[in-house]
C-alpha cells in the first residue's frame, strides 16, 4: 500500500515536472520567433556589441566619431548605413575598414543608425 503511494506520488511529480518543461519550451521559441531584440533602442544594442572599441560619440578613433558621421548623412542614408554595419566597408574615412556584423539584424542596424544620426551637434 505505501509503495503504491510512493509510485502514484512519483508518478505526479514526474507528469507535472514535465509538463512545466514543455510550458518553457514554448515559451522561448515564441522568443525566438520574434525579431531580434526588438525592445532595445539603437544606443542599447550597440552596448551589447563592440562598436564603442573603434568609435566614441565626439571624439575620432579608429573609426570616425557618430558626430562626425551625424554631420555627413542624413535620414535618407539610414539603408546605406545599416547594410554598410552589417556588411563592413571601407574607403569612406581613410584606409582602415568598418567590421561586419552578419549577426545584427537590419531593424536593429537602422535603430543604431537612427541614434548615431541623432549625435549631430
Ligand atoms: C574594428 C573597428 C570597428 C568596429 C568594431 C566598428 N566600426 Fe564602424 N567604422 C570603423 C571604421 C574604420 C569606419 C570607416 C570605414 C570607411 O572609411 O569606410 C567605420 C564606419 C562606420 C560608419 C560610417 C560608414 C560610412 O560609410 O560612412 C558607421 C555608421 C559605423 N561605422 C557604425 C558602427 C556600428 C554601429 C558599430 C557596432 C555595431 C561599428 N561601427 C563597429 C571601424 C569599426
Amino acid at each position: 500500500m505505501k509503495n503504491l503511494f510512493l509510485a502514484g506520488a512519483l508518478g505526479l511529480l514526474i507528469f507535472s515536472c514535465s509538463k512545466k518543461e514543455n510550458t518553457t519550451e514554448i515559451a522561448s521559441s515564441d522568443a525566438a520567433s520574434a525579431p531580434a531584440q526588438s525592445n532595445l533602442s539603437g544606443d542599447q544594442i550597440m552596448e551589447t556589441l563592440d562598436c564603442s572599441g573603434c568609435h566614441s560619440v565626439n571624439e575620432r578613433m579608429i573609426g570616425p566619431s557618430y558626430q562626425e558621421i551625424a554631420a555627413k548623412y542624413s535620414d535618407k542614408d539610414i539603408e546605406l548605413l545599416a547594410s554598410k554595419i552589417i556588411e563592413g566597408g571601407s574607403g569612406v574615412w581613410g584606409g582602415v575598414p568598418m567590421a561586419a556584423h552578419p549577426q545584427v539584424s537590419k531593424e536593429d542596424a537602422k535603430k543604431m543608425v537612427e541614434y548615431i544620426l541623432s549625435q549631430k551637434k
